[in-house]
C-alpha cells in the first residue's frame, strides 16, 4: 500500500505561480505543522484545540486535524493494525503538508505511535516548520482518566491492539517540545506551544 512512487505513470507535476514567500507576504504567519503525539487520553486534542482557538482569536489561520474525526471521513476505511496506522499517518502527513504550503498552521492530534511514521511526516515539511510535541502523560494517568471508557474495554479484551495495553507506543527521542500533560495545566501547555511558535518565527 505504501509506495515511494505514484502508481500511475503518466502524471506530471504542475507548478503554480506562487511560492511560500509570496503567500507569507500577505499574512503575518508562516505555515507550520504542529504534530502532537502521545497515548489516547494524553490531551493531544485538548491542547491542539486550545492552541487553535488562541491562534484564530489572534487573527492567525490554524486548523486541527484530529484522529477520531479524520477516521470518520478521509480515513474511515482504516483500522488499528500496524499497516493501517502507518497509512493513517502517511495520509495525515500529506494533508498537513498541504495545509503548511497553503500557509496555515496545521495542528495534528494523532497517537502516531511509530517513530518511523512520524519521521516520514516530518520529512515532508521544510526544516523549521515541523514541531513534534510529545504529550507525555503516563499510561496510569491516561487509564485513570479514561475519558472515552476505552481503556476499560481494552483491559477486558474487547478492543484488540489498543495502544499502551496491547499495542506499542514509541515515545519520541528528540521532540521539539514535551508537554507534561499529566501534571501541568492546560493553560500552561497552551502557553508553552504559543511561545514556541513565536520564538521560532511562525507567528
Ligand atoms: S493512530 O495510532 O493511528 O495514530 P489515531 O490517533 O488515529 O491512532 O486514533 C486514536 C483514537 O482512536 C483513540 O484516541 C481512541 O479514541 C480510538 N481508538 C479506537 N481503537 C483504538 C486502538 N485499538 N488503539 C488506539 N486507539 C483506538
Amino acid at each position: 500500500m505504501n509506495q515511494a512512487q505514484p502508481k500511475s505513470k503518466h502524471i506530471y507535476w504542475h507548478h503554480g505561480k506562487l511560492d511560500a514567500a509570496d503567500r507569507e507576504k500577505n499574512l503575518a504567519q508562516k505555515g507550520a505543522v504542529i504534530w502532537f503525539t502521545g497515548l489516547s487520553g494524553s490531551g493531544k486534542s485538548t491542547v491542539a484545540r486550545e492552541v487553535e482557538l488562541a491562534l484564530v482569536e489572534n487573527g492567525k489561520n490554524a486548523y486541527v486535524l484530529d484522529g477520531d474525526n479524520i477516521r470518520h471521513g478521509l480515513n474511515k476505511n482504516l483500522g488499528f493494525s500496524p499497516d493501517d496506522r502507518k497509512e493513517n499517518i502517511r495520509r495525515i502527513g500529506e494533508v498537513a503538508k498541504l495545509f503548511c504550503e497553503a500557509n496555515v498552521i496545521a495542528l495534528t492530534a494523532f497517537i502516531s505511535p511509530y517513530k518511523d511514521d512520524r519521521n516520514t511526516a516530518r520529512a515532508l515539511v521544510p526544516k523549521g516548520q515541523f514541531f513534534e510535541i510529545y504529550c507525555e502523560a503516563s499510561l496510569e494517568v491516561c487509564e485513570k482518566r479514561d475519558t472515552k471508557g476505552l481503556y476499560k474495554k481494552a483491559r477486558a479484551g474487547e478492543i484488540p491492539e489498543f495502544t499502551g495495553i496491547s499495542a506499542p507506543y514509541e515515545a519520541p527521542s528528540s521532540p521539539e517540545m514535551i508537554l507534561h500533560t499529566g501534571t501541568e495545566s492546560l493553560e500552561e501547555s497552551t502557553r508553552r506551544v504559543l511561545d514556541l511558535l513565536q520564538e521560532k518565527g511562525i507567528i
